[in-house]
């Protein structure tokens, strides 16, 4: 990504944690930000501190994104870069985070909300976005995944899958579109310090996330987006913000038996039965 072709960005969920932080980078780095989230509120107060435009949508409403892209287009600019970052996450059971009860969450309510924020808000922005990158032979989509769609969230088997299909359908993406000039990341985060985990905005904490159960520490989301834009910049398809992550996907891909016996170890020592 070349830094001075990105004039007009948005960015889903950009009213708190990570997608606030994107905004913040890419604002103080001169681009046009359009800060789109369910809670119009928070996206306008965002707006408002980093001079952009806000947008108050359900990003799980085909007909919401489609429109939101056609009025960006018309007022704004042509949209550079679209990041789809908004997500949610619930856990399997009462007890969230780590779910001693076994998965498959049986509500399926959740695995509903997981699959269409999570999965098809991506395919909806992107089948808005890119026929419209393509005219102009340009243009660059990240979608935020996380580590949990390369290795997998102990305790919560919604948002595990759909972070696979996250990572999934992006990998498309870039396949299928990376020889018409499109640039195409994924971004697979461990840990970081947001309401998404049980932490509130702007906490500072490095520990005490999913009910005390992160395994790595926490990240800041500032950091996180800093590397998420510097990694952009480098051109990369898989942003890893957490480089533990690595190391682990290569245990998991070198020997997936032995890491999934390892992934059950971790449960039961996170569960307290180890
Ligand atoms: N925090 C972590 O540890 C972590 C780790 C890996 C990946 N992620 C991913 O990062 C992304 C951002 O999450 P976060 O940690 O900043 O959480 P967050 O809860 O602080 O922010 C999520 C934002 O998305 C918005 N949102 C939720 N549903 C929406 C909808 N239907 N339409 C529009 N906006 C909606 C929320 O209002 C919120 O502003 C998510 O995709 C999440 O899965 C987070």
């Amino acid at each position: 990504m070349n830094a001075n072709a990105i004039k007009v960005a948005v960015v889903t969920g950009g009213g708190h944690g990570i997608g606030r932080a994107l905004c913040r980078r890419l604002a103080a780095d001169g681009v046009s930000v359009v800060v789109a989230d369910i809670e119009g509120d928070a996206a306008k107060t965002v707006a408002t501190e980093i001079g952009g435009v806000a947008k108050q949508l359900d990003v799980s409403d085909e007909k919401a994104i489609i429109e939101l892209v056609k009025t960006i287009e018309a007022d704004v600019g042509p949209i550079d870069l679209f990041i789809s970052n908004a997500g949610v996450g619930f856990g399997d059971g009462e007890s969230g985070a780590i779910s001693t009860e076994g998965g498959m969450n049986p509500i399926d309510e959740r695995w509903t909300v997981s699959w269409n924020v999570n999965v098809m808000a991506q395919v909806y922005a992107a089948r808005a976005v890119v026929p419209r990158m393509l005219e102009r032979g340009r243009g660059y989509i990240i979608n935020v995944a996380s580590a949990a769609g390369l290795l997998s969230q102990i305790g919560d088997s919604a948002y595990s899958a759909t972070k696979h299909a996250s990572v999934g359908f992006t990998e498309a993406l870039a396949i299928d579109y990376g020889d018409a000039g499109i640039k195409v990341s994924v971004v697979c985060p461990q840990a970081v310090a947001t309401r998404l985990i049980g932490m509130e905005d702007d906490s500072g904490a490095t520990e005490g996330g999913f009910n005390g159960n992160e395994i790595d520490g926490i990240m800041q989301a500032e950091d996180v987006a800093n590397i998420i834009i510097d990694q952009a910049l480098e051109g990369r398809f898989m942003i890893l913000t957490h480089p533990q992550v690595t190391t682990y996907m290569q245990r998991k891909t070198g020997n997936y038996d032995r890491w999934v016996g390892g992934m059950r170890k971790l449960r039961r020592s996170l569960a307290g039965k180890d």
